[in-house]
């Protein structure tokens, strides 16, 4: 035997080949340098099927005691940064079951049996997503939570609310704040539906049809926390729809984190002027003395194109291919743990700088007060004295028109002005041409009136305690 040959006995498929890998290949078709981080998972579901194994008389009680010992040996190696991982073993699940065949010797051999690495992959980025997701979920809350006291202590700060970027109705920045809390709220949703699918077992398909002996799936699926095995092996080895569902879920995270991103950025220029993010979160400029710039939610805004990138990677990865299993699904795993990374960092981070949100009400109001905000309020009241809404649209276009030829706002216009537009105007339409009159009215189920802001603040609270 050359060399050569004799260093290849280390691989699982060895007997049969003739002919080494060249570096380059081994490089290239290696997956140890990333799926190390599946070594808990991978150590969890191997406990849970010899625990398996030896309770349908598959493995012998000693075989069992010696996989198990040396496993959490294992464990405890790599824990302590002493495991030494090997590109010649290829993967994460060659590299621990050759450690044990090394630590406990023949026992170690028997681990695989009843299983291929095809189910076993599918199962250990099971075991591991399902922990991030629980961490994520964790994460997403505490987001919330600082959303909703923020926005409880600023119910009654108003700010001029924009469709078209354009001032359309004053809003409550507590009430703008809630509308976050919404979409990270759906996020929760979709991610404990998604963990729903991610928690079955495949362990049991073997490496497609299944495999001949006398397996006991429940009993592995019960034991390592699974909801249920899967039902049809070549799916279970080759289905990553739980990956994608996931990918799916973290993007809408993103896509969330990414447009407040956008507003923070936005408000803190100086042309808004609405905000100030705490120092920690911004930098200077090298040139520049007078610059704070708004770095972190324009990474977050940035890092959204990687997240999303990494979806439609993983969509594109298994478009084309047929059953079963296929190495192109060892693709799955950089894209998965960058996203988990990405979204864990981001979550943590922002919940951390919007804490510390410094909110400037004056700027706001000014800017309320700027494009006629109150409109829409001085035509519904015109419309409770009795004109059609058209008409009442126009009669309020006109005023807008002669407010912004004298360069006031519609809410500065006198009362006689206002009464050469339309007769039934009273002195009472100051009331609900002032911000608080018009934020006030929208009292309604949803709507920015601060007594609405406050009953979804302790609506929220109860749902995040
Ligand atoms: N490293 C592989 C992966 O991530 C494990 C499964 C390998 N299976 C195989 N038949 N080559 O997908």
């Amino acid at each position: 035997m050359s060399d050569n040959q004799l260093a290849n006995k280390s691989q699982a498929w060895s007997a049969l080949f003739s002919e080494p890998m060249s570096d380059l290949v081994k490089r290239y078709t290696a997956s140890v340098g990333f799926d190390q981080r599946l070594w808990r998972a991978d150590i969890t579901g191997s406990l849970a099927h010899a625990e398996m194994l030896a309770a349908q008389g598959i493995l012998s009680a000693e075989d069992h005691a010696a996989i198990q010992r040396g496993l959490n040996e294992i464990a405890a190696e790599i824990e302590a940064g002493q495991f030494e991982w090997k590109l010649d073993l290829e993967d994460v699940h060659l590299n621990i079951e050759a450690r044990l065949t090394e630590r406990v010797g023949i026992a170690g051999k028997r681990l695989h049996t009843g299983r291929s690495r095809n189910d076993q992959v599918a199962t250990d980025v099971r075991l591991w997503l399902r922990g991030e997701i629980d961490e994520i979920s964790g994460l997403l809350g505490g987001l919330q939570r600082v959303l909703v006291e923020q926005a409880d202590r600023h119910a009654d700060v108003i700010l001029p609310g924009f469709t078209h970027l354009q001032v359309a109705q004053p809003v409550s920045f507590g009430h703008h704040l809630l509308a976050y809390v919404e979409m990270f709220a759906r996020d929760s949703e979709r991610l404990a539906d998604a963990r729903r699918r991610v928690n079955r077992l495949p362990l049991g398909a073997a490496a497609l049809a299944g495999t001949s002996y006398p397996l006991d799936r429940e009993r592995v699926a019960r034991t390592l926390g699974m909801e249920a095995c899967s039902q049809n092996s070549l799916d279970a080895v080759s289905d990553r729809d739980f990956a994608i569902e996931f990918s799916a879920a973290a993007t809408l995270v993103m896509l969330h984190i990414s447009r407040l991103s956008e507003e923070l950025i936005l408000w803190m220029s100086q042309n808004f002027g609405f905000i100030a993010l705490p120092d920690a979160f911004c930098t200077g400029s090298s040139i520049m003395p007078q610059k704070k710039n708004p770095d972190v939610p324009e990474l977050a805004r940035g890092k959204t194109g990687r997240v999303v990138g990494h979806l439609v990677g993983l969509v594109t990865l298994m478009k084309g291919q047929p059953l079963a299993y296929n190495k192109d699904n060892q693709e799955d795993k950089e894209p998965l743990f960058d996203t988990v990374d990405t979204l864990k960092d981001t979550l943590r981070i922002f919940a951390d700088m919007l804490a510390g949100l410094r909110v400037k009400p004056e700027a706001m109001r000014a800017a309320a007060l700027k494009g006629h905000a109150t409109a829409t309020d001085l035509a519904d009241y015109l419309v409770k004295k009795g004109l059609p809404f058209r008409d009442a649209h126009e009669v309020v276009a006109h005023a807008v028109k002669t407010a912004t030829q004298q360069g006031v706002d519609l809410a500065a216009l006198t009362l006689e002005q206002l009464q050469t537009f339309d007769a039934r105007v009273e002195a009472d339409v100051f009331d609900v041409l002032s911000l608080e009159g018009s934020l006030n009215a929208r009292n309604v189920l949803g709507g920015t009136a601060p007594a609405q802001v406050r009953a979804q603040v302790a609506r929220h609270r109860t749902r995040l305690a």
